[in-house]
């Protein structure tokens, strides 16, 4: 079975490796575009790679999808295939068409058109928003590659894992995008009362969208917050650094994050400290800065160091992730 897997075009070779890594078997075949691969699985089986992903704590793959059928690029090949495809469909279950294409020639609003058209004509739910089965193509001049799978075995069911949020005019930061993405991607419950702890918090972002959760809480960063956050009597903000607020800390916390700047292996380490005033089972999100080189070895560290008393739920480079990747977890039980 061929799989397209998507990455963040600087981490493409880390991501590959992680790849061969999980099925030694694997025989990559080619790039398809800037972190679009393409690899022929040997030994793993496509509905076992994304928990394999998550069992090896992979880090860069952000998503996959089945190449099930290699064709011309025609409009009517591509709806015959489909279309053969339709008895397979669960019926009471949504489904979404995704198009990715190297070329700005290929109208992919045209394409996804005339399939949606065919499938909803054929009574099935077409949804694009969090749907439960997914279409992949991934098409260029020439040639496309088609793909049916359920949304789940994709790492995420947002074409190539480009999750897209709306601009909310109160937003204070891009930042924001990294929570919302980690909560979405990791299918996360945050608690919605309770106190948060939100280290390296300026100018604020994750802070407002912890208050917008329903949650009390509190910012340390040297840096300043937004004026619009300032006068809000559910925020507290020390204007310190967190090795100066730790180690005074009397307030437990439902939740803690972190996107500090700070090197991975420093950061890991004072949220070895934070867990100290973590509630037992709470939630952990963290982002950890990666150098350009030799990012698996910092990870592997920062790990290694979060293992002690966390355990580890997920971690991934998003979309919204620069150059980091985030880390959710769980404080141990002690
Ligand atoms: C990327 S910004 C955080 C953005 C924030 N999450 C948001 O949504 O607005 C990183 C922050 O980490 C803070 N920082 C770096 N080292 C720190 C430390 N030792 N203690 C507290 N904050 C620190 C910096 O002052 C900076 O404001």
């Amino acid at each position: 079975m061929q799989v397209i897997f998507t990455t963040s075009p600087e981490f493409a070779q880390v991501a590959l490796n992680e790849l061969q890594m999980i099925d030694r078997q694997s025989k990559f075949l080619q790039w398809l575009d800037q972190g679009i691969g393409l690899i022929e699985l040997g030994d793993v089986s496509f509905s076992d790679l994304a928990p394999q992903i998550s069992v090896t704590k992979a880090a860069f793959i952000r998503h996959i999808c089945p190449v099930m059928q290699e064709l011309p690029f025609e409009l009517t090949n591509l709806q015959s295939a489909v279309a053969d495809q339709i008895p397979m469909f669960d019926r009471a279950a949504t489904l979404s068409v995704q198009i990715r294409s190297t070329t700005k020639e290929i109208n992919r609003f045209e394409l996804r058109n005339a399939l949606t058209d065919d499938l909803i004509n054929a009574g099935l739910k077409v949804e694009a928003k969090d749907p439960a089965q997914i279409i992949s193509i991934f098409c260029n001049h020439t040639t496309l590659y088609l793909g049916f799978s359920n949304a789940l075995e994709n790492l995420s069911n947002w074409a190539g894992g480009m999750h897209r949020f709306a601009h909310e005019d109160e937003q204070i930061s891009r930042a924001e995008f990294k929570l919302l993405e980690a909560i979405d991607v990791f299918n996360l419950k945050l608690p919605t009362e309770g106190l948060a702890l939100d280290l390296g918090a300026s100018p604020g972002g994750w802070t407002r969208i912890l208050r917008k959760l329903g949650l009390s809480v509190v910012a340390v960063d040297p840096g300043d917050l937004v004026n619009s956050l300032q006068s809000d009597p559910k925020i507290a903000h020390y204007r310190q650094l967190v090795q100066q607020y730790l180690p005074n800390c009397r307030d437990r916390y439902d939740l803690i994050v972190n996107d500090m700047r700070m090197n991975a292996g420093d950061s890991a380490k004072n949220m070895i400290e934070a867990s100290k005033v973590l509630k037992q089972g709470g939630l952990a999100i963290m982002t950890l800065k990666l150098p350009s080189k030799g990012v698996k070895g910092v990870i592997n560290n920062a790990i290694d160091i979060l293992e002690n008393n966390y355990q580890i739920i997920g971690i991934r480079n998003l979309f919204h992730n620069r150059q980091e990747a985030t880390v959710v977890m769980q404080s141990k039980s002690r």
